[in-house]
């Protein structure tokens, strides 16, 4: 007997190995008794979304001895012949000459039954919803993204940097953070504030990062151009289809380059992942599309085909006021644009990928670059159909005395940032960057419309199971 093959392997192969030995592994999806002396097993291994058939003869008594233990959800191994398949369905299918049943799954019991479930309750039973077709696909292409982020930048000659995961740092400002801390509840009582973390494991108040962006910029001031990937935090308390408090960033930073250099990085990694999904994934894709979004794949070629609108946010404010809509919020300059508003200018309006840039200061970071306006920062938010901001980013405050006035005005401390100011003392260069949410790009490409479909251990508030 040949050694086992991936499911994947044998469709990919299935010309070459026809009429010969076989042998898979996986778990099966359903079974189906026929009258002529057959039995139908449908098996998955993960490695694709298609099963393969397995034909077992009933007539074969060590075979037919152990169909009352084949039933949805149990283990196999099959060993047998590879068959071109009469039946319309598939192009072919395994004649099993041995069965071993690894593990069973009791059919009263067995919560995954061979009807859809919706994904609230599949969220329940989230250590077997990787079993299932969406959930499956979902784990593949993010699988393949996973891997096509680094071949992007690897290609282009960045540098992947590993930042840190507990931070001393709030690098968004908007403390949504989680504290690190050994401290026990009765080494708090009666603390008296910032103080008692002198006591705590690294003498002051730590954090699980928000981005690494702030160490992924000290390592462009020395390499040139260089990406952080990695998972960050945030506990912001907002019950969304879009925000989960533990998720994956992917975080460019590049120096000698300004904000045009970044939309064209920016757009340059859009579109090579939907250029990966269209060509790695395009079993996943097609399922997608029929069951989860139909406008998928088409919205996913026009974001190929075309360049994505970069929109400066004082003009995206007019044409919001001016848009006749009825929005929930109203629209002025100065405030944060709403969803409805991104909705509007990603799916009514453009149909495709937006770019706003140039935010008021006063609503972004006091990283970001101030323009020769005063009023505005060299910042990017990317906004695509259906999920809203899916990227990120700015060109950052090089200039050592705006750099001062930006932390004067935010209120932050220059002591904690000693090391930032230093960077714009000693060789400062333009720079650039921005960060790309995993999740969101995930949920783009599948259409899975909730973001706790788009990771295998959603964490949002009240949940972290696992
Ligand atoms: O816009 P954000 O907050 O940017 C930064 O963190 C910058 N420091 C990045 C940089 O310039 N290096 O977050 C970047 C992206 C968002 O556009 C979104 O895709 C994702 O991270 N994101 C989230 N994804 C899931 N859940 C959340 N709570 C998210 N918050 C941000
Ligand atoms: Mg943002």
């Amino acid at each position: 007997m040949g050694k086992t093959l991936r499911i994947a392997q044998v469709f990919r192969q299935e010309r070459a190995l026809l009429g010969k030995a076989v042998s898979v592994q996986g778990w099966v999806r359903t079974r189906r008794d026929s009258k002529v002396g057959v039995s139908f097993v449908e098996l998955n291994d993960g490695s694709c979304l298609r099963n393969l058939q397995v034909v077992v003869a009933t007539d074969q008594p060590d075979l037919a001895l152990l169909l009352p233990r084949i039933s949805n959800g149990c283990s196999l191994l099959v060993e047998g012949t590879l068959t071109a398949s009469p039946g319309r369905e598939q192009s072919v299918e395994l004649l099993a000459t041995r069965i071993h049943v690894y593990g069973e799954a009791n059919p009263a019991t067995y919560p995954l039954q061979k009807k859809r479930h919706s994904f609230e309750y599949l969220r329940q039973i989230g250590h077997l919803r990787p079993r299932t077709n969406t959930l499956g696909a979902v784990a593949r292409v993010r699988n393949r993204l996973s891997f096509a982020i680094h071949q992007f930048f690897q290609e282009r000659e960045f540098l992947y940097i590993q930042t840190p995961i507990i931070t001393a740092s709030d690098c968004e400002g908007a403390g949504e953070v989680f504290r690190v801390t050994t401290l026990k509840p009765e080494d708090m009582a009666g603390g008296d504030g910032e103080n008692i973390y002198r006591k705590d494991f690294f003498g002051k108040p730590t954090y699980l990062t928000v981005s690494g962006q702030l160490q992924a910029e000290i390592y462009a001031l020395a390499l040139g151009n260089v990406y952080t990937f990695g998972p960050t935090f945030r506990s912001e308390n907002s019950n969304t289809s879009r925000h989960l408090a533990e998720f994956w960033m992917v975080e460019p930073e590049m120096a000698f380059c300004d904000l045009d250099g970044d939309l064209q990085t920016a757009e340059a990694l859009i579109k090579a992942m939907v250029q990966v999904v269209f060509s790695d994934c395009a079993e996943d894709l097609a399922f997608f599309n029929r069951f989860i979004e139909p406008s998928l794949a088409g919205e996913l070629q026009k974001t190929l085909s075309e360049p994505m609108e970069v929109l400066p946010y004082e003009e995206a404010v007019r044409i919001l006021q001016n848009s006749g809509e009825a929005f929930q919020f109203p629209v002025s300059w100065g405030s944060d644009l709403q969803a409805e508003h991104e909705r509007y200018l990603t799916e009514k309006l453009f149909k495709r990928a937006v770019a706003l840039i140039h935010f008021p200061r006063a609503i972004k970071p006091f990283y970001m670059r101030v323009n020769d306006d005063e009023q505005t920062v060299a910042a990017m938010d990317i906004l695509v159909p259906r999920i809203g901001e899916i990227i990120g980013g700015s060109q950052r405050e090089e200039r050592l005395d705006h750099l001062l006035d930006q932390m004067r005005l935010k209120g932050i401390g220059e002591e904690d940032y000693r090391w930032y100011i230093e960077l714009r003392q000693y060789g400062s260069v333009p720079h650039s960057g921005f960060g790309l949410g995993l999740e969101r790009l995930v949920q783009y490409l599948t259409g899975v419309g909730n973001i706790r479909e788009a990771i295998p251990f959603p964490r949002t508030p009240g949940h972290a199971d696992f």
